[in-house]
């Protein structure tokens, strides 16, 4: 029997309204991991129910934290301190979730008990050296498979030693698993980041009352701490927001405001780029919740012109390239992105996946080794930029929706193959996206052959 779940987008429509998209996955699953780590009860608020945070929750309930089913994004946890975690009966499956397991590996490491982490195919094909490498030098002993890829046999009992650490990429999930692992270690913990990443891990622990010594480009923490439970809003996910930005922004008459958007200024990549290619993008009732700051996004549709992604805008906006280069597919000109080679080992590779399903919907797009060069097509009355055709996602839920906003300017139907992931990160994105005008569908319209 085939599973698989599929997209089929009608040609045209436009975007309009005010749409509220999920909590952050980033945030989300730091919230679980330091709440349940915490002293005392967190209540969580806006909490992400996709498929990768829920995979965080079932790991933390398997190590002995008491933690209530989420509802409507609430949920409350009851933290057991950095030393109350408990050896679970199996082996931990995060799933599709590289943070998950990148930032559990850190958490693992300081464990007196030992643990293992799996996942699905994609995250079984994902380096781990990058984090086992680091936290081994701390004193840890994580084994990856012999070509550095999950399961991780994480050995429990050992004595981490703080250290300080200069990245060779800009990763929050680096940096993150090696700051969670220097709260177990003895003495200062430092991490050096060759350009800025984000930081919602700083800012969540300073929240709970952790010291957090933060310079440009640097930050640090004493290890032996505790956490203090507090209560904790999510805002909703910019990573998220990005396909109806884009979708608006390529589409004429398109009107939309995504309202209590994070807009911490480590994920505002997908912004200024957009804004650079001549987006109409505007931050309204900018505010805080939650140590982040968030905003209503007001988008409206505009010409865009290509241009050259500047390097250092790549980590602040590594989640958003499917979706920026939909635009790019839609601005009058040529974009070039460079130094963006992490897209290779996301999900799917990201840069070959978007590369041939831009080509098929009829788009001249070069691929290079560390992005990619694209030809824009604006559409404008009687052409559309692309034409129809069948999109594979690679099992990315990032592909799958990037495509589908692309059928507000095609002048055929695409159909996009293997969507059932788009729940790991935006669970309703489907339906939210017909409220909003994208003519989705999750079987094929009558009709239609
Ligand atoms: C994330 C960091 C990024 C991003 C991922 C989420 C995080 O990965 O791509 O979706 O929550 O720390 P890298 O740190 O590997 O760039």
């Amino acid at each position: 029997m085939n599973h698989s779940l599929d997209y089929y987008i009608a040609p045209g429509g436009r975007l309009q309204g005010r749409i509220v998209v999920p909590g952050d996955k980033s945030i989300s699953h730091r919230a679980v991991m330091l709440g349940a780590i915490a002293q005392g009860r967190t209540e969580i608020e806006g909490l992400l129910e996709g498929e990768d945070v829920l995979a965080t929750v079932a790991a933390f309930r398997a190590m002995g934290v008491n933690i209530t089913e989420p509802h409507k994004g609430q949920v409350h946890i009851d933290g057991v301190g950095l030393g109350g975690l408990r050896a679970p009966d199996g082996v931990l499956d995060m799933g599709n979730s590289g943070t998950a397991m990148r930032l559990l590996c850190g958490l693992l490491a300081g464990q007196v008990f030992s643990s293992e982490l799996t996942g699905d195919n994609s995250l079984l094909r994902r380096p781990m050296a990058r984090v086992a490498t680091p936290l081994n030098s701390m004193g840890a002993v994580i084994e990856c498979s012999e070509d550095n890829c999950p399961p991780l046999y994480i050995r429990g009992g050992q004595t981490l030693k703080g250290m300080e650490y200069s990245m060779p990429v800009a990763s929050a999930q680096v940096k993150s698993a090696i700051l969670l692992a220097g709260l177990y270690a003895q003495g200062r913990t430092t991490v050096i980041e060759p350009a800025p990443s984000r930081d919602h891990t700083e800012r969540m622990l300073r929240g709970l009352g952790y010291t957090v010594v933060q310079q440009p480009g640097i930050v640090s923490i004493e290890g032996g701490g505790c956490l203090q439970a507090r209560s904790l809003q999510i805002p909703g996910d910019i990573s998220s927001a990005a396909f109806f930005i884009v979708g608006a922004v390529i589409s004429p008459g398109s009107d939309v405001m995504l309202v209590n958007t994070g807009v911490n200024p480590t994920r505002l990549g997908v912004i200024t780029i957009l804004k650079t290619m001549g987006a109409n993008i505007s931050l309204e009732k900018e505010r805080m919740i939650g140590g982040e700051p968030i905003a209503d996004i007001h988008v409206k549709s505009s010409e865009l012109h290509g241009i050259k992604i500047p390097q250092e805008q790549v980590p602040l906006a590594i989640d958003e390239f499917p979706a920026i280069l939909i635009a790019a597919a839609c601005a009058d000109g040529e974009t070039t992105l460079s130094g963006a080679r992490e897209l290779r080992v996301k999900e799917s590779d990201r840069i070959q996946a978007m590369a041939k399903g831009l080509r098929v919907l009829g788009i001249d797009v070069q691929e290079t080794p560390d992005g990619a060069v694209v030809q824009g097509r604006p559409s404008f009355p009687g052409r559309s930029t692309f034409s129809g055709g069948t999109i594979e996602s690679y099992d990315d839920h990032r592909i799958a929706m990037a495509f589908a906003v692309a059928g507000l300017c095609a002048n055929d139907e695409i159909r996009i193959n293997n969507c059932k992931n788009v729940d790991t990160s935006f669970p309703g994105f489907a339906e939210l996206a017909i409220r909003a005008g994208l003519l989705v569908s999750k079987t094929r319209k009558a009709g239609n052959d």
